[in-house]
């Protein structure tokens, strides 16, 4: 594969445009087209991007038919069972797993910049009182650039270390100020001595008027799915931020644009949707008439948290989630919980059903997550925002490979045009 040529033929002049392959460590080669306008005078057209690499990374590999995900070339089934979200975090920022000594200092820094400026969190005021968490999320993180104006050199390696660890140490605060806001309860000020996770679920949770113990095991629950959310390499909301920040915006905004275009119900906001369709179905009995549904692709009804642009065989995060949503029901007490129980049947329906398995729909990372969620008492319009806090590292690290790299361009697509041929202006009294 990696020692075959490939060519564009023009058909009518045999004018033949060579497309140098690029090759990586592993996995599928990419053609390059980058000159084929310049040579052949077409673009080349993938709306979606099916076929189309927008860059080199060197952060994380998915073999979508094998159902493989490394992080750095470690396998994330892996990291689930054996690191910690920080170290994950350190991991895919740098690109190596850290000594205790970095990793001491590395988790020291990002406890350190847990709070936010007073003046950040006087935007919440302004937020209508039931305004979804994704909104306030999206909104305030764009805020921080107003903020943190000292290190937004972006081609400062230094400024762009503290820019990552300000935003992976600030992301669960805004999140959980975004929930006590929806919430109508007092912000609670992070817990430098608590972890991250269990940081999150203390200012998530926790009241002024009596003290709050966090459950280690819902910690340890969320510290796996953070892990399995870290990084994905080209998602739509990744290539959001990258396509950002390839205009040498501020970075604080880039991760801003990301943080919008994971809430889309088929990116992010998955996860709120699977617990919305399990709602509506409501009950074993009725899963039937909505598999009809789904497949007669009723007003475009879905089986949310099936299937993937990449996974066409089974998406290695779901397996390691279904696992440990057993573990959290369990612990929970909630075993026979009806929300899992009907998750499980559509999961055996859809598996065994010639509709998905012709089209290798396989369930996703977000079809148990939710159900994880839930268990642990997180309000399921704070589903997405828990993504966001655990993508915000995989953002950090996107940004960072793409700024420091010196072949960055401005990531400007071109389009097939299909509006009306030119015209002349008529006068509206003419028209
Ligand atoms: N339920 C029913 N049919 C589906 C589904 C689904 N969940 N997903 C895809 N299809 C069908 C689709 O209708 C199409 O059928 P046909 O060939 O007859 O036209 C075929 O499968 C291919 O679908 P597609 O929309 O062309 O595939 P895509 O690669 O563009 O979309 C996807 C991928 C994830 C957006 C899509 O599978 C989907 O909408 N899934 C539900 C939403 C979801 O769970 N998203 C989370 C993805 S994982 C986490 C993340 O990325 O954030």
């Amino acid at each position: 594969m990696t020692s075959a040529t490939y060519s564009l033929v023009n058909n009518e002049t045999g004018e033949k445009t060579e497309l140098p392959l690029i090759t990586g460590t592993i996995g599928t080669p990419g053609a390059d087209v980058g000159k084929v306008y310049d040579k052949l005078g077409i673009f080349t057209y993938d709306p979606g991007f099916t076929s189309t690499c927008s860059t080199k990374s060197s952060i994380t590999y998915i073999d979508g038919d094998e159902g493989i995900l490394l992080y750095r070339g470690y396998p994330v089934d892996q990291l689930a069972a054996h690191s910690s979200f920080i170290e994950v975090c350190y991991l895919v920022l740098h690109g190596e797993l850290p000594k205790k000594a970095e990793l001491e200092a590395f988790e020291g820094s990002i406890r350190r910049h847990t709070m936010i400026n007073e003046g950040v969190k006087r935007f919440f005021d302004g937020f209508y009182h039931d305004a979804h968490p994704m909104a306030m999320l999206t909104g305030v993180t764009g805020a921080l650039s107003a903020f943190y104006h000292d290190t937004t050199n972006n081609k400062d390696a230094r400024h762009r270390e503290i820019f990552a660890h300000r935003m992976i140490a600030k992301i669960p605060t805004i999140a959980a100020a975004a929930y006590k806001k929806y919430s109508g309860q007092p912000f609670m000020h992070p817990q430098n001595k608590l972890d991250y996770c269990s940081n999150l679920l203390h200012m998530m949770f926790a009241v002024p008027a009596e003290p709050y113990q966090v459950d280690p095991i819902a910690a340890k629950a969320l510290d796996v799915l953070f892990i399995l959310h870290a990084d994905h390499e080209q998602n739509a909301s990744t290539s959001t931020v990258r396509m950002a920040g390839s205009t040498g915006c501020n970075p604080y905004a880039a991760i801003s644009s990301g943080i919008a275009a994971l809430w889309g119900p088929l990116h992010g906001g998955a996860n709120e949707a699977v617990l919305t369709m399990l709602d509506e179905i409501g009950d074993v009995k009725h899963v039937p008439d909505f598999m009809d549904k789904v497949k007669n692709k009723v007003e475009g009804v879905r089986l949310m948290g099936f299937g993937h642009r990449v996974y066409k065989n089974f998406d290695p995060r779901a397996k390691i989630i279904r696992e440990q949503c057993h573990k959290v029901l369990k612990h929970l007490g909630k075993e026979n919980d009806p929300k899992m129980e009907l998750a499980l049947k559509l999961e055996e329906i859809a598996l065994n059903d010639d509709y998905f398995k012709e089209r290798k729909l396989y369930p996703n990372v977000d079809f148990y997550s939710g159900i994880i969620y839930e268990a642990l008492g997180i309000p399921v319009n704070m589903f997405t925002p828990m993504f966001a806090v655990a993508r915000t590292v995989g953002w950090c690290a996107h940004w960072s490979e793409m700024t420091a790299d010196k072949t960055t361009r401005i990531a400007r697509p071109r389009q097939v045009y299909t509006g009306a041929a030119t015209r002349d202006y008529v006068a509206c009294d003419k028209r």
